[in-house]
């Protein structure tokens, strides 16, 4: 199974951090291997030694946290998914697709670095011959998959992602994209597929007088700006309180790699990695309306499992079966585009669940794991530990040090919360070394909880200082181009994640909704 978060941490002047080596398989040969730098994490406050909680503390705060979730947001449920689609283009690890053992050290460097460059989309391009399979013989277009008939329901190109290579049954089940981890569940594969068409449609744009090269490159760099825009408009937003955004994106950086070169490699801090942007595993449903097939919550967390290759078998075949085909109207509100007639009934619409300290139970049960290690609130929590992170306590302490705006949680916000997980399993003991040191996940979470379900203080300034170097480091950069505005949407600021679909699905109802 490929897994979504890393099991090891190279932090920057500190090495490797973590019980297990070894990781996703690699694709260098042995020695270029050794000479290679791993993924390059740091850390963007204080060493949290001597802060961190017992194992057995964080087992019971663990299983409280995943006993069953908040309540619903009104943040519509596919930002969910995009947001694990941006976790995974922020941590991939370009080198599993550049096979050639004659990539440079600078290139090598950039492949093992976050950014925002959908390379979790294009690979290493189509020039590359270890990602040319991604691509159509014309080396512009990206392969799309097609869906098994099922009940009825017709085989549909372009509804899939593409698989079929290999001879084992296993092997032909396997998505034929970048990066396996967007095949993780069906909500991320369908994201994925989602960019495919996008930039596929892009392409389409492009005069055919452009040569085909020059045509691929034009698309994608296209393709990167709406992608940031959208993310730094209407995605970050959501998710943050908007200020803390605007202020990083219009003031600069405060605590992360501040001043640093902008075309410089970044670095991804485990302060978001292990704590911050994981986030979403609180927007997680445990159940869907996925579409008309699936109506009435029949789309579970774990079906969206089963019809993946991920973590799933697809439920047995080796292709999706068209009766699970998302129906984005159902997932993105086409409302906010003026586009009534893509609007389902509110008794339809999936909403996320609210960013707080609850986490819905199936992820207290995550399938692939051993029993003691299933719990993904507890996982969060440990991993923390094992890279020894700040606690939230310290991390207010460092940004107010480095002159953030923010208010640090009081203990009685931190115990009490509002409406979230109590602490009323801990022991008093336990309840005074908590409140003392809270995991920084934690308190991110208890923030959000306290400004009605978008992240504040230390959780938005981690997320938003973050987003915004991943983006400034990347090779194609709104941040270093402020003067770009978006040409797909309705105007020239406008670019929202509707706007993308609305354009990668020609505004069809009958592409977006295929089943109705
Ligand atoms: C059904 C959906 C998801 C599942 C089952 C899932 C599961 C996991 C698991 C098992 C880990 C590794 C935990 C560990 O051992 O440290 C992980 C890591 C992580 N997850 Fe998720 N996750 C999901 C969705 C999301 C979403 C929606 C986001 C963000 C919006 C997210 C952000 C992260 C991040 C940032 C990491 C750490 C990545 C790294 O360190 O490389 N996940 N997730």
């Amino acid at each position: 199974m490929e897994r979504h978060g890393s099991e090891s941490y190279f932090v920057i002047g500190e090495g490797l951090l973590g019980e297990t080596v070894g990781g996703r398989a690699r694709t260098l040969g042995p020695a270029r291997e050794a000479q290679a730098p791993p993924f390059r994490f740091s850390r963007m406050g204080p060493s949290g030694a001597n802060r961190q909680l017992s194992e057995s503390l964080n087992e019971k705060l663990g299983k409280a946290m995943a006993s069953g979730g908040g309540g619903a947001s009104n943040v519509p449920a596919g930002f969910t998914y995009l947001g694990q689609f941006v976790d995974h283009d922020l941590t991939f690890d370009k080198t599993d697709v550049m096979l050639g053992e004659n990539v440079s050290p600078a290139d090598l460097l950039q492949a093992r670095s976050p950014s925002l460059d959908l390379d979790s989309l294009y690979g290493a391009g189509p020039n590359d011959p270890a990602s040319a399979r991604f691509y159509e013989s014309d080396g512009m277009h990206l392969k799309m998959g097609r869906t098994l008939a099922s009940d009825g329901n017709a085989a549909r190109q372009g509804f899939d992602l593409p698989r079929g290579e290999g001879s084992t049954q296993k092997a032909k089940r396997r998505a034929i994209i970048p990066d396996p981890r967007n095949d993780e569940n069906l909500a991320v594969a369908q994201t994925h597929l989602a960019f495919i068409r996008f930039h596929n449609r892009v392409v389409d744009t492009i005069p055919a007088s452009v040569p085909p090269a020059l045509r691929f490159q034009r698309a994608r760099r296209i393709v990167t700006r709406h992608y940031q825009w959208m993310l730094r408009t209407d995605y970050l937003p959501r998710i943050c309180a908007p200020g803390v955004v605007s202020n990083v994106f219009t003031s600069g950086r405060k605590a992360f790699e501040v001043g640093a070169t902008p075309t410089d490699v970044p670095t991804m801090p485990i302060e978001f990695s292990v704590a911050a942007f994981r986030l979403g595993h609180s927007m997680i449903r445990a159940a869907y309306n996925w579409n008309k097939i699936f109506d009435f919550g029949f789309g579970t967390l774990d079906l969206l499992f089963t019809f993946s290759a991920g973590s799933g078998d697809l439920g047995g075949g080796q292709r999706l079966l068209s009766t699970w085909i998302a129906d984005f109207r159902r997932l993105y509100d086409f409302g906010e585009a003026g586009r009534a007639d893509l609007v389902v009934p509110a008794s339809k619409f999936n909403r996320a669940m609210r960013i707080d300290t609850k986490l819905v139970d199936p992820l207290a049960t995550l399938p692939g794991f051993p029993a003691a290690e299933r719990n993904l609130a507890f996982r969060n929590l440990s991993r923390a530990r094992m890279v020894r992170l700040a606690t939230g306590q310290q991390m207010a302490t460092f940004l107010k040090s480095k002159g953030v705006t923010l208010t640090k949680l009081t203990t009685p916000q931190i115990r009490n919360g509002n409406g979230g997980v109590t602490l009323e399993e801990l022991t008093e003991p336990q309840k005074a070394a908590f409140l003392k040191d809270t995991p920084l996940w934690f308190y991110i979470l208890r923030e959000a909880e306290l400004n009605a379900g978008r992240l504040k203080g230390v959780g938005a300034r981690i997320v938003a200082e973050t987003f915004h170097r991943a983006m400034e480091g990347s090779q194609t950069s709104i941040v270093r181009d402020p003067t770009w505005r978006p040409t797909l949407g309705p105007d020239s600021s406008t670019f929202r994640m509707v706007d993308l679909l609305l354009f990668a699905f020609e505004g069809k109802k009958n592409l977006l909704a295929p089943l109705g």
